[in-house]
């Protein structure tokens, strides 16, 4: 089944806010839009190849083996998905031989993730505003086994994305985002930061915004309850509005909108662990990033969801991959919905790229064996593509396959 007719699906297994929630961009949804149509400018021109070409897609990253260079980015509250949400998507992520991202809004713990025993997972940190917080989770995600982070640099403001003010979308009561705990245990403890005055009230204002349910066997059974209710296709989305805080406030109240590079810098004092960003669009900033001394860069628009008529991702990997000129790894994500638009990103200079909405819909309709399809999907595509432009493995892709067709025969 193609990743569209997946999404089909999960529309309606999904309540309405949900679904609205995972799919939604920001504001005009003109970058969301963008991200897709940018892959219609580049074609391919096929050539004759002998029958028998064998296609190697298997590369690594940070010296870690990937059957494949397509990853899982971070998306947050995947059980509201599926009860199993990040333990499914960590399952098939390392059934299929790749790495998945754990989002820091998570709905499952750093260690319940680790514990399924995936190889190469990487954590996805939104920065707390308390230093300490962020010291004891980052240090709890590299005592675990996790082999990289990828800090999020481009949520200084939440999103405005009008269909969850409409549905009120809130964190369910039955979910917690239990790495917000750290932030929660460290809620006194003065910040690095702490010259921002409204600091001291985000932190009282910070139980309120995120429900924390007293017991995990009071989660599992209301998710099972969840999972029941959408079973029937009723739609409960409004149904826990009165006893959760919308999910903007948990970004307004709990992490660091006054985030500048200095952070990475200290993130090194604190941990051995490779440090990649996530959100680079400008050149300039990729240049930054590597004078701060970043592992790897991810470029990425947050999937359309925050700034509104940001370039999309597939226009400015270009000029970053120039700007990285192979000293680390780059990674894409935004759009990425076939095997053939995974060939385009390699083709313009990507090392790997990431898949955020499709898992998710993969989750929907069947848990982990859809995240598996997802990705089983997206591999064999790529194989096929690369056939097609005679690549039998990927260090065979480059700009040359690609035709620009506004300027093809002219
Ligand atoms: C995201 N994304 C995201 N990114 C991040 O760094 N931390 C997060 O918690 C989340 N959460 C999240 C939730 C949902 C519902 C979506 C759709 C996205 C952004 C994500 O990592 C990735 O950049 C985009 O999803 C990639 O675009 P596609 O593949 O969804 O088009």
């Amino acid at each position: 089944m193609g990743l569209d007719r997946l999404e089909a699906q999960a529309k309606k297994t999904l309540p309405k806010a949900v679904y609205e929630f995972y799919s939604g961009g920001a504001e005009t949804e003109s970058t969301l839009r963008d991200n897709r149509n940018v892959f219609q400018r580049y074609k391919l021109l096929p050539r004759l190849r002998p029958a028998s070409l064998t296609v190697d897609m298997s590369t690594s990253l940070l010296g870690q083996p990937l059957s494949m260079p397509i990853l899982i980015a971070p998306t947050a509250l995947q059980c509201l998905a599926h009860p199993d949400g990040e333990l499914a998507t960590s399952r098939a992520a390392a059934r299929c031989g790749t790495a998945m991202v754990v989002s820091t809004n998570a709905t499952h713990g750093v260690d319940e993730v680790a514990a399924t025993g995936n190889p190469f997972l990487m954590f996805q940190l939104y920065v707390f505003r308390n230093r300490e917080a962020v010291r004891g989770l980052v240090q709890e995600v590299e005592r675990l086994g996790y082999k990289a982070l990828a800090v999020t640099v481009d949520v200084a403001r939440p999103g405005n994305r009008e269909a969850d003010t409409r549905n009120a979308f809130a964190v369910p009561a039955h979910l917690r985002v239990k790495n917000l705990d750290w932030a929660k245990t460290h809620q006194n403890v003065p910040s690095p930061s702490s010259g921002n005055p409204s600091q001291a009230a985000a932190q009282h204002d910070y139980a309120a915004a995120v429900p924390m349910p007293s017991s995990d066997g009071a989660t599992q059974a209301a998710a099972r309850s969840h999972q029941a209710s959408r079973q029937d296709g009723a739609d409960h989305s409004g149904q826990t509005a009165d006893q959760a805080a919308p999910y903007h406030s948990m970004h307004a109240n709990v992490y660091d909108q006054a985030l500048t590079w200095e952070f990475i810098p200290w993130l090194r004092t604190i941990t051995r662990l490779p440090i990649f960003v996530k959100g680079i669009l400008s050149p300039l900033d990729a240049h930054i990033a590597l004078d701060h001394g970043v592992d790897g860069i991810m470029v990425s628009n947050h999937g359309g969801r925050q700034c509104d008529y940001a370039l999309a991702t597939l226009d400015v990997l270009p000029s970053i991959t120039a700007v990285a000129n192979r000293r680390v790894p780059v990674i894409v994500d935004g759009g990425i919905r076939t095997g053939a638009d995974v060939l385009k990103a390699l083709a313009l200079g990507a090392d790997g790229v990431m898949i955020g909405r499709p898992v998710l819909y993969g989750l929907a309709v069947k848990g982990q064996q859809g995240v598996e399809q997802v990705l089983e999907t997206l591999r064999i595509e790529l194989q096929a593509s690369m056939v097609y432009a005679g690549c039998s493995s990927l260090k065979h892709i480059n700009r040359r396959l690609l035709v620009s067709t506004s300027g093809y025969g002219q």
